[in-house]
């Protein structure tokens, strides 16, 4: 496949960050980026607070298994919280919250600090323990960072399921993390109507055992089901409990999360990472790349639900002591002026968000950004996808005003902390690349042969070296972990993303060369969609494909065989939109869905994806089709 992937981007112009920005910047010399490996992971560990010093950086002696920080006590929370409580930040703000009705709540760390321990507490009551499952669904609201740092806290594993995933994503993922306890709200608000978290969590429990209780947090009060004895409000939960209690003394090693991400089969995986070696490396990205100072306000856009909300809207700028937004809705509710007048009326000074997004404002026109004056941002960041330079460059002049320089940081799921992007004071930006890799780790491109191409030569993005912050294992299946990861290319990490690398060492992400679609910096692997399409009773086979969408990066394309008798037509064409909405949730809604007589398939009976991905973007061009079964399919895919 590597020889396939072309470097399609090409460099447009290189940025260089103000000398006012230079000079303040907390990494200011290059001298960071030749500085010993081990030497680095050994100092970005002093970042963080240990109950007891780690022996021993790095155990590989049953890689890919990889242990960090051998020996060492630690708990995230405590970094999170305790350690700033007695520090001069306990009345620093942690937490500034506005929901989607104008609602506002700001945390002071020492607020925080007191509600967390209560629900901590709470949880402790229950029985909650040590390595304990709790899965955690929920909208922007504040209970959510308390709920989980309150897991950590006590060494519970929390399962975050993001609140726009349907009952049947979440049963799936409540089943395979052996949750005890769900923690929920009535609802949560998207665009002023009520999404019924509630509703979705009494469905997903229907039929099966072991969820214990489910706590539920009232937000927006819609009328919902309470089970007697299961179900418990959040305000009754956490009555009468200490605001004071100690945080659990973890070994290093002890898992963190569980977090459900797509591959290419039909069943997500659940990605592990554990206290010590997550804590350190969210730390020192948050710190170094987002160039955080205390004085600063800080405002990761992405939902708590997905990996980007857990490292860099929680765990790492809270670690820091930062002071960190969170908003509760939708970008451009009640107006397309929300996200800016948030930026003046916060003063936001670093700003992290998706190219989804800022394709999407950059359609919108500039108007609504206009009547704002965002002169407090200083720093811009995006995560998610590859940025096209266009975007880019009106991220740059329109948000950022020419004077923020703009870290594009690729990471993933699995990496817990970001990879590639720049260091804002020292490196040059080159839109459209993520930039280089960051100290303490090894990227490098790989072709087929697991051989390094030459420079600007399309392959394999792989990570050469395990860093702390990586993830452990795949929850309840440690050999998918190895086979998905470390056995391509002998001890590499296969990142499952084509990418180029040019004179300078900066890497040009291509997009995922595997059966992964990424739709608005979502991940969504095919065979989890085509599995979800045949679950409808009247769909026979099914074929889901990404085409290049405007703002979304990469739409759903599905192309169906209907079962024998049935006659396809608008109705049903929407029928099976909405069954996809309940299998997975919105993000796996097709943009476009085709019936055809058959699917191009193999004479060994394979659907050839390929073939239909290249017919749906477009492309004249559609590879070898030497292989293929009956080629009458591909002229009916082709009329489409
Ligand atoms: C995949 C990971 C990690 C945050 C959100 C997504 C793509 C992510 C970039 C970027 C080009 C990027 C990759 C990666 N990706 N950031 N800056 N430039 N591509 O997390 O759902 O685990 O997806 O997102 O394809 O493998 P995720």
């Amino acid at each position: 496949m590597a020889e396939k992937i072309e470097s399609l981007l090409k460099e447009e112009g290189v940025y260089h960050p103000s000398d006012d920005f230079r000079e303040k910047a907390l990494v200011k010399d290059e001298s960071i980026y030749s500085e010993d490996y081990e030497q680095f992971w050994k100092r970005a560990a002093e970042e963080v607070d240990w109950f007891e010093p780690y022996s021993e950086l790095l155990d590989d002696s049953g890689a890919p298994f990889f242990k960090w920080y051998i020996g060492g006590k630690i708990n995230i929370a405590y970094n999170c919280l305790d350690r700033h409580v007695n520090s001069w930040r306990k009345n620093k703000a942690a937490i500034l919250w506005e929901g989607e009705n104008g609602d506002r709540v700001v945390l002071t760390y020492y607020q925080l600090y007191r509600e967390v321990n209560r629900f901590a507490n709470a949880l402790k009551g229950l029985g909650v323990k040590k390595g304990d499952r709790v899965t955690i669904y929920l909208g922007m609201v504040p209970e959510f960072p308390i709920a989980m740092l309150a897991c950590a806290k006590i060494g519970a594993v929390h399962s975050i399921v993001f609140g726009g995933f349907s009952a049947l994503a979440l049963r799936e993922r409540i089943e395979d993390s052996q949750s005890k306890i769900v923690i929920t709200a009535d609802g949560s608000y998207r665009r002023g109507k009520v999404v019924p978290l509630k509703e979705n969590v009494d469905e997903s429990l229907e039929g099966i055992d072991g969820v214990e209780k489910v706590v539920v947090v009232k937000r927006t009060g819609n009328e919902i089901n309470f089970v007697d004895g299961r179900d418990i409000w959040w305000n009754d939960f956490i009555e009468g409990q200490s605001t004071e209690l100690e945080a659990e003394h973890l070994d290093s090693e002890h898992p963190l999360f569980i977090l459900y991400t797509s591959g290419t089969t039909g069943k997500p995986k659940g990605v592990v990472h554990v206290h010590g070696g997550y804590n350190v490396g969210t730390t020192i990205t948050t710190k170094l790349i987002f160039d955080l100072k205390d004085e600063d306000v800080y405002w990761c856009t992405a939902d708590i639900g997905w990996v980007t909300g857990h490292s860099y809207i929680i765990y790492g700028p809270l670690s820091l002591g930062a002071t960190t937004l969170m908003y509760e809705g939708a970008p451009d509710y009640p107006s397309p002026g929300r996200w800016w007048d948030i930026i003046d009326r916060y003063g936001v000074n670093v700003f992290y968000t998706a190219p989804t997004a800022i394709r999407y404002f950059m359609r919108l026109g500039d108007e609504y950004i206009k009547k704002h004056s965002l002169s407090t941002l200083r720093l811009l960041g995006t995560v998610g996808e590859p940025i096209n330079p266009e975007a880019w460059r009106w991220y740059y002049r329109t948000i950022g005003k020419e004077n923020c320089p703009i870290v594009d940081t690729w990471w993933q799921t699995e990496t817990g902390m970001i990879f590639i992007t720049t260091l804002p004071g020292i490196l040059p930006m080159k839109p459209g690349s993520a930039g280089k890799a960051f100290p303490g780790t090894e990227a490098d491109i790989l072709n087929e042969n697991g051989e390094s191409v030459g420079l600007n030569e399309g392959g394999y993005l792989v990570l050469k070296k395990p860093s702390p912050s990586m993830l452990r294992t795949i929850y309840g299946d440690p050999d998918r972990y190895v086979n998905v990861y470390w056995s391509k290319f002998k001890g590499c990490y296969l990142t499952g993303d084509g990418a180029r690398k040019d004179e300078d060492g900066y890497f040009w992400i291509l997009g995922r060369i595997d059966d992964v679609l990424n739709v608005s910096g979502h991940r969504i692997g095919t065979m989890e969609l085509e599995s979800a399409l045949v679950a409808h009773p009247l769909v026979a086979e099914a074929a889901a494909v990404g085409k290049p969408h405007e703002i979304k990066g990469q739409a759903i394309v599905a192309f169906i065989v209907m079962k024998v008798g049935v006659i396809p037509g608008d109705e049903l064409r929407e029928e099976i939109r909405e069954f996809m909405v309940k299998e997975i949730g919105s993000i796996a809604k097709p943009d476009e869905i085709h019936f055809v007589e058959k699917l191009p398939k193999t004479r060994s009976g394979k659907i050839m994806r390929r073939v239909i991905r290249a017919i749906a973007e477009g492309r004249i061009d559609v590879g070898d089709i030497s292989t293929l079964e009956d080629e009458s399919a591909l002229d009916e895919i082709r009329k489409k």
